[in-house]
């Protein structure tokens, strides 16, 4: 790319092209330089971006610093030498990146307790997916990268990420600030808005995006038309439990969630799936979302979980619905 890159704001994308050379190579230029212009017009558009960048540039510059799973929950970010003055900078920062909500995270002793113990999730499918290792991933609503990070150190040859949100893309360029060397990036755009000319993705990621998206099947066509041939999804979504295929449409908010249009049934994704040209579709996992999952936390002290369910009753949401229940489902593209 691209003259485009012209200031210190538009340096948060300054990695792309390079991404896009290593690893994507098989898309044609013009697509990738599409991909590029769209990513900064987005990230133009956002409010705030000028705070963030001044806490990114503020950023210890640090050596060697790695980054793996401690204890199957953490990601731990480590470097051989740290000082106080810089481990205080990368906390103030992390207290200014507040509210997180994907993690959890050590960032060079620092623990970022998040609201979500994402590692529940991640274990519930690692080891029934396809093996990750040389794959080329997309994470499509990826959050801050977090479930990123973790499909790289499965081995993953590279992960691109989807995220609209800029407080998520920014929680993933503060981790992409130690990692330069990694092979995950990401894209603050909405799938919707992204067009891939070439078929190519080894495995697609979605989860926790369907139900915000109003044409929840035109999101799963979009999501086949990513995967090359034979190429795996791994799809998490909410649930209803009726056992037949039938959607629940939320008249307001569920469980205190906004933007919840639809809620599909295990056999209502299953046919989405074969409807949208996925082979073998089937569901691996079933789970009620507990407070072990889902919880306010020092690093994401508003409402959370306990908040949207009836405190009477709390297998129902404060709005009558059944409690958030989420499946897992994979399916091959044809
Ligand atoms: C509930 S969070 C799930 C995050 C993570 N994938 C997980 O499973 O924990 C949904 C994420 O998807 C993003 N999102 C929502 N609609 C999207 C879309 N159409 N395309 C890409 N991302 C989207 C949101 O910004 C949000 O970060």
């Amino acid at each position: 790319m691209n003259g485009l890159l012209r200031s210190k704001e538009e340096a948060l994308l300054g990695m792309l092209p390079d991404f896009f050379d290593n690893y994507l190579l098989e898309l044609p230029i013009t697509n990738r330089d599409r991909l590029l212009q769209k990513a900064e017009a987005s990230l133009f558009k956002k409010g705030n971006l000028s705070t963030y960048v001044t806490l990114l540039n503020e950023l210890p510059e640090l050596d060697g610093v790695e980054i793996s799973e401690n204890g199957r929950i953490n990601l731990e970010l480590s470097a051989k030498v740290i000082d106080d003055e810089n481990l205080k900078k990368i906390k103030n920062s992390v207290l200014r990146l507040i509210p997180w909500r994907k993690g959890p995270f050590k960032f060079f002793g620092c623990e970022v307790d998040t609201e979500w113990n994402s590692a529940v999730k991640w274990h519930r499918l690692a080891s029934r997916i396809e093996d990750l290792r040389e794959r080329l991933v997309l994470d499509v609503g990826s959050g801050n990268g977090y479930f990123a990070f973790r499909m790289m150190l499965e081995g993953a040859r590279a992960v691109l990420c989807l995220e609209p949100s800029l407080q998520s893309f920014v929680q993933f360029r503060f981790c992409k600030h130690f990692l330069l060397d990694k092979p995950v990036e990401m894209l603050p755009l909405r799938s919707e808005h992204v067009r891939f000319e070439k078929r190519m993705f080894d495995t697609v990621f979605s989860m926790g995006v369907l139900y915000h998206n109003r044409e929840p099947k035109n999101h799963l066509e979009d999501l086949r038309r990513y995967l090359r041939l034979g190429g795996q999804l791994v799809l998490d979504t909410l649930i209803d439990s009726a056992d037949r295929p039938s959607i629940l449409v939320p008249s307001g908010r569920y469980a205190s969630m906004r933007n919840v249009w639809s809620v599909p049934s295990k056999q209502m994704v299953l046919d989405w799936l074969s409807e949208s040209g996925f082979n073998d579709p089937h569901c691996i996992d079933i789970s009620t979302t507990t407070v072990a999952e889902q919880r306010s936390t020092e690093m994401m002290p508003y409402h959370s979980l306990t908040d949207g369910l009836d405190q009477m009753d709390t297998s129902v949401t404060i709005e009558g619905y059944e409690r958030p229940v989420r499946g897992i489902f994979l399916a091959n593209a044809s």
